[in-house]
């Protein structure tokens, strides 16, 4: 059995066809799915989805790439609607300093408030970090970020980082880049990290693993994830799904 602690299933490419998604997943063991939100509309979305599919949870915040649309009266919003009862955490929040879409100080001020309101809320979080990985710590650390534990989202930085993060509180998630050549430094934190540390994800629509790599992403491909990761730790796919899947109903106080 496998989870896909990350996935984007209410974007608009999947809108003609979801059902034949969720009924690859299931055929392909991936017995849950967390869809997360990266701006309010898609954070509602996502909890719909949730209420409509029982294998599907919710996680719910504004994306770095959005935060310069984060204001009170979203904060309010936000935390309403994290009342429900499948949101699970609070996210994706963070930075990118890649792409840039939102003023640096914005998306720093934005990935605070939403810490804090995940504090209020007693949830963990969902962090996304884009050629941010000293800013995200920093922040990490002051706001003590990790005291309802949380997840690094397609972790890209380096071995000593994550073990850093880990203590900190936070899980290290292993996205589709992992089956790329170019791929050395995400392999050797997949290969070394505590397995009990370790989610797997497909951060659909983006990201395909190979072999399907320029095709959209889904759901039924983290196994691709696992296979890889078992590759480089001498396990199976169905090792790597099972402990991943007990780690992410962990993190996210899933009981079923
Ligand atoms: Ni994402």
């Amino acid at each position: 059995m496998y989870i896909d602690s990350h996935a984007h299933i209410q974007d608009s490419k999947f809108k003609n066809d979801l059902a034949d998604i969720l009924k690859r997943a299931k055929e392909a063991d991936v017995e849950k799915i967390i869809c997360v939100g990266y701006d309010y509309n898609s954070s509602y979305e996502a909890v719909n989805l949730a209420k409509k599919y029982e294998e599907v949870y919710a996680v719910i915040g504004i994306h770095p790439h959005d935060a310069k649309s984060y204001t009170e009266e979203i904060a309010a919003k936000l935390f309403d609607l994290a009342k429900e009862p499948k949101v699970v955490a609070i996210g994706e929040m963070g930075l990118d300093f890649y792409r840039d879409l939102s003023p640096r100080d914005v998306q720093a001020d934005v990935f605070r408030a939403q810490i804090k309101l995940a504090q209020e809320l007693y949830k963990p979080i969902v962090i996304h970090d884009r050629d941010a990985h000293n800013e995200v710590l920093k922040i990490v650390k002051e706001e003590k970020a990790g005291k309802n534990e949380g997840v690094m989202h397609c972790y890209s930085g380096h071995v000593p980082l994550a073990i850093e993060f880990m203590k900190l509180g936070f899980y290290i998630s292993i996205a589709g880049p992992i089956t790329y050549k170019n791929a050395r430094k995400t392999q050797e934190v997949a290969a070394k990290i505590p397995l009990d540390k370790m989610l797997i994800e497909t951060d659909c629509p983006y990201l395909t693993p190979e072999p399907y790599r320029g095709k959209r992403n889904e759901p039924s491909y983290v196994v691709e994830v696992a296979k890889k990761i078992g590759e480089l730790r001498g396990k199976t796919a169905d090792e790597i799904g099972y402990m991943t899947s007990l780690n992410t109903k962990k993190l996210f106080r899933i009981t079923n």
